[in-house]
């Protein structure tokens, strides 16, 4: 597969964990968007402090358009991308993409613990902060994907599995 494989989704959806076996089981490249920010030199949670939210989503563009110029990547994308347009664009000209779609229930469990590094849900009610994200986001998920895979039921691998058969790999 020449393109990339973008997987989008709601923190705490799977998208960093699904990522790296999808990569692994089709020989592709795994790389995770935050991750690309964060080699630029600062840490998330320091550039929403230090600069706020609006220049945290310029650098995600600036790193999704570089990422883009990649070929045959996996990419675990943050789990605001879709918020922008521009970057929608930019995922469906050079790729597929793959929206992770898991129940409140599921984020719940898969976050408790990965609060602190995650400025946007860090501190309140974490359920709250989930329902007020999906309000906003679920319906832009949907519409930017190629394809949706619920992922409550099964395992990363059988995932993995599911992804490639969609994709027809
Ligand atoms: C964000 C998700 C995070 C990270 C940032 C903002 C969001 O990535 O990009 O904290 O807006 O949903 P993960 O989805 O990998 O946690």
């Amino acid at each position: 597969m020449k393109i990339n494989i973008y997987l989008i989704g709601m923190m705490g959806s799977g998208k960093s964990t699904i990522g790296q076996i999808l990569a692994d089981r089709l020989n592709m490249s795994w790389v995770d968007m935050d991750e690309a920010i964060e080699n630029r030199g600062m840490k998330i949670p320091e550039i929403f402090e230090k600069y706020g939210e609006l220049r945290f989503r310029e650098i995600e563009t600036e790193v999704a358009k570089e990422l883009s110029e990649k070929q045959h990547y996996v990419v675990s994308t943050g789990g605001g991308v879709i918020l922008k347009q521009e970057n929608v664009d930019t995922m469906k000209s050079s790729g597929r993409i793959i929206y992770l779609c898991a129940t409140e229930e599921t984020l719940l469990r898969n976050l408790d613990a990965g609060r602190a590094h995650r400025p946007l849900i860090k501190d309140g009610s974490l359920k709250k902060k989930i329902e007020d994200l999906m309000r906003v986001r679920g319906e832009i998920y949907v519409s930017s994907a190629d394809f949706v895979v619920e992922t409550n039921d099964l395992s990363p691998d059988e995932l993995a599995d599911e992804i490639i058969n969609l994709l027809n790999l």
